[in-house]
C-alpha cells in the first residue's frame, strides 16, 4: 500500500464533512489517515466524531491565548508534531494568519457551501437564498490569504427552488460536500492536482480510466 496522506482536520461544528472523510478512508476510496483533528470549540460534534473513531482530537480554545499569533502558533505546533501534510478546514470557523499559511504552503484546503466566487463569507446559503439565486453549490479550494478566495479545485453545482429554506438548502449543498470534499483530497493525494498562477488544474489518473466525479452533473 502507497504512502497514506497524512491529514489534519480542523472544525468548529458538527462534523459532518469530517465524517464524509472518514468514511472514504474506511471505505478504502481514500488512501490518507486523519492524523489529527483539531477544534477551537470544546463542544464541537467533529471532536465528538474523532473520539468515535479512534482518531488523536484536540481542542485549542482561543480564550486560552493572549492573541490571535500565538492560538495560531499552537495550532501549527500541534499539526507539525502529528505529522500533517495537508491541512483540511472543514466548517472551522476562524481565519487563518499568515503565519499558518506559510507553514502550509499550497497544503490547506477548505469547503465553501457556494459556488465561489459568489457567495463567500458568513451564511452563503442565505445569501443565495436572499439574493434569489437559481443555482447554488459548494467549492473546494485551496486557501489563501483572502476570504474564500483561494483557487479552485472541485465544484458542484445544485438548484435553488423556491420552496427553499436556508435549512433545506444547506441540506441540498451539504450533500454535494460530503461528496467533493473526500474527492478533492483523493487528486491531492495522488498527486494530480497542480497549481498554475490560480488555475488548478487536474492531471488524470495513472490509467486513465473515466473519473466522473470530477464534473459532477447537476441534480
Ligand atoms: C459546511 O456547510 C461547510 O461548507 C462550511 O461549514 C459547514 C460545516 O458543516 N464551511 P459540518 O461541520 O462539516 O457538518
Amino acid at each position: 500500500m502507497s504512502h497514506k496522506l497524512r491529514l489534519g482536520v480542523l472544525a468548529s461544528g458538527g462534523g459532518t464533512n469530517l465524517q464524509a472523510i472518514i468514511d472514504r478512508i474506511q471505505d478504502g476510496t481514500l488512501n490518507a489517515e486523519v492524523a489529527l483533528i483539531l477544534s477551537n470549540k470544546p463542544s464541537a460534534g467533529a471532536l465528538q466524531r474523532g473520539r468515535q473513531a479512534g482518531i488523536p482530537i484536540l481542542c485549542i480554545d482561543q480564550r486560552d491565548y493572549r492573541n490571535r499569533i500565538e492560538f495560531d502558533q499552537a495550532m501549527v505546533k500541534a499539526l507539525a508534531e502529528a505529522g500533517v501534510e495537508l491541512v483540511v478546514l472543514a466548517g472551522f470557523m476562524r481565519l487563518i494568519s499568515q503565519e499558518f499559511l506559510d507553514a502550509f504552503p499550497d497544503r490547506i484546503l477548505n469547503i465553501h457551501p457556494a459556488l465561489l466566487p459568489a457567495f463567500a463569507g458568513l451564511n452563503a446559503q442565505q445569501q443565495a437564498l436572499q439574493y434569489g439565486a437559481k443555482i447554488s453549490g459548494c467549492t473546494v479550494h485551496f486557501v489563501d490569504s483572502g476570504v474564500d478566495t483561494g483557487p479552485i479545485v472541485i465544484q458542484a453545482a445544485v438548484p435553488v427552488l423556491e420552496s427553499d429554506t436556508v435549512e433545506t438548502l444547506s441540506a441540498r449543498i451539504l450533500r454535494q460536500e460530503h461528496r467533493i470534499y473526500p474527492e478533492a483530497i483523493r487528486l491531492f493525494a495522488e498527486g494530480r492536482l497542480r497549481l498554475i498562477d490560480r488555475q488548478v488544474q487536474i492531471t488524470p489518473p495513472l490509467d486513465n480510466s473515466e473519473d466522473a466525479l470530477i464534473h459532477p452533473p447537476l441534480q
